[in-house]
């Protein structure tokens, strides 16, 4: 028995949520293994729309496991915010699980993202202001704390007093900011913990044994390959590991069984934050790409950078994650375009690459595109191929070629039905 694995192959925002809601009907498990708060997952189902950002995508359907394993960072606060905003429109949560090994996002953290971004100056990044990367740095500096802690009083305390005098210290001494109160603090999260203990259990052993059962997974990526710490466009990239790779470390599930990886690809593509983006559009086309795509962010509302779609990137991506398969989003966002470009190389000095230059490189690479024809016609909504206008059949069948990988699910609305079922995946 193979899993599926399911992740961004861009800078995030590839609309995962949808696809992830589609292949989670044939899953018994759906668990988000990296990240934190900082995604967004859209999920529109039966006409209603949830914005999802810690709770698996899998929620929607009441007799699916939904598991947040131990690669995710936790917010309490706002995942006690999701689960009852969830639970107030009628949705089950009683097969959400939580790994006591996860790492807390502590008030802290959220400070300190923000100190540190404005320290930032001329390089900032352009954070989710979620304080992701500040507690991905504690769980690596081992001074971290962790869900399991949060379920003992004393424990909790104990950790929290000792990693309050180094975080104040840092607070005060550096940036000369107000510190944290250990008893305000223990006081907003003691009660939190009651909310979620019922839901906290140790997760290598459950997927196993899901696993034994002849039961099918669904590992649920957030943001993208783009992203990733070491292999994306470094600094500007998340503080986790969000490809396939990351599945294993961040779940404690062995690679053996993890045999499909299907990349989520939107048919052009977007930034949000600061960072190189060789494709993008600033004038009337990205506007146009913006308002047709609704490209704000779901976690923070900012405008995204919009651009064409880069084929040396995913051709990256898909290499770094083994990816057995396509899914390409919004591809009626891109109906009303006269013309359509597509990047298929970069210009390095004097020399032509197909593959997306290093990121030392990137800046100073310009990439080169191929104009293919648009077409006029609204699809959105439409379900075979053979119905889509020949430009956007030859636009997909110029991506396939030029990547070597089968699109099998192309989606061209936002609704759980507005979806072509291409390929096999
Ligand atoms: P952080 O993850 O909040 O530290 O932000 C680091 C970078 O990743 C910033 O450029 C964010 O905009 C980007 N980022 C983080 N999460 C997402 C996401 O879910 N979608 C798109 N971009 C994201």
């Amino acid at each position: 028995m193979g899993h599926k694995i399911l992740i961004g192959m861009q800078w995030g925002d590839e609309g995962k949520g949808k696809i992830t809601d589609l292949l989670a009907a044939e899953s018994d498990a759906v668990v988000r293994f990296s990240g934190g708060n900082n995604a967004g997952h859209t999920v529109v189902a039966a006409g209603q729309k949830y914005e999802l950002h810690l709770i698996p995508s899998g929620i929607l359907y009441p007799e699916k496991l939904c598991l947040i394993a131990s690669g995710v960072v936790v917010d309490p606060r706002s995942l006690v915010k999701e689960m009852t905003g969830l639970k107030k429109r009628g949705v089950a949560l009683d097969n959400l699980y939580l790994s006591p090994e996860a790492h807390l996002v502590m008030p802290y953290h959220l400070r300190l993202d923000k100190l540190e971004e404005e320290g930032r100056s001329s390089e900032k990044i352009g954070t989710t202001g979620r304080g992701i990367g500040p507690a991905y740095a504690d769980k690596s500096a081992r001074r971290g704390l962790r869900v399991g802690d949060l379920l003992s009083r004393e424990r909790f305390t104990a950790r929290l007093e000792k990693a309050l005098s180094y975080q104040n210290a840092i607070l005060e001494k550096l940036y000369r900011e107000p510190v944290f109160d250990l008893k305000e603090l223990t006081a907003e999260f003691l009660p939190l913990a009651e909310k979620l203990r019922p839901h906290v259990k140790s997760l290598p052993s459950l997927l196993w044994k899901i696993h034994r059962q002849g039961r099918q997974i669904l590992f649920e990526g957030a943001q993208g390959a783009l992203l990733d710490l070491d292999f994306g466009t470094y600094p500007y990239v998340t503080s986790s590991h969000p490809g396939a790779g990351g599945v294993s470390s961040g779940t404690g599930f062995g690679p053996r069984y993890l045999t499909s990886i299907i990349g989520v690809a939107k048919a052009y593509l977007t930034r949000v934050g600061q960072g190189p983006f060789p494709t993008e559009l600033t004038g009337d086309q990205g506007e146009k790409l913006r308002e047709q795509g609704q490209e704000y962010g779901v976690t923070t509302g900012r405008p995204r950078r919009c651009g064409w779609l880069d084929l040396p990137a995913l051709r990256y991506a898909a290499m770094l994650n083994s990816v057995s398969a396509l899914a390409l989003t919004k591809l009626d966002v891109l109906s009303g375009f006269s013309e359509i470009k597509i990047c298929t190389g970069y210009k390095l000095e004097d020399r032509i690459t197909e593959r997306l230059p290093d990121v030392f490189q990137l800046e100073s690479a310009r990439p080169v595109f191929q104009t293919l024809p648009g077409w006029q016609r609204d699809i959105s909504g439409v379900t075979s191929f053979q119905q889509l206008p020949s430009e956007a059949r030859h636009y997909i069948n110029f991506i396939e070629e030029e990547t070597g990988i089968n699109i099998s699910l192309i989606s061209t609305g936002p609704e759980r039905k507005d979806i072509i079922h291409r390929k096999p995946l």
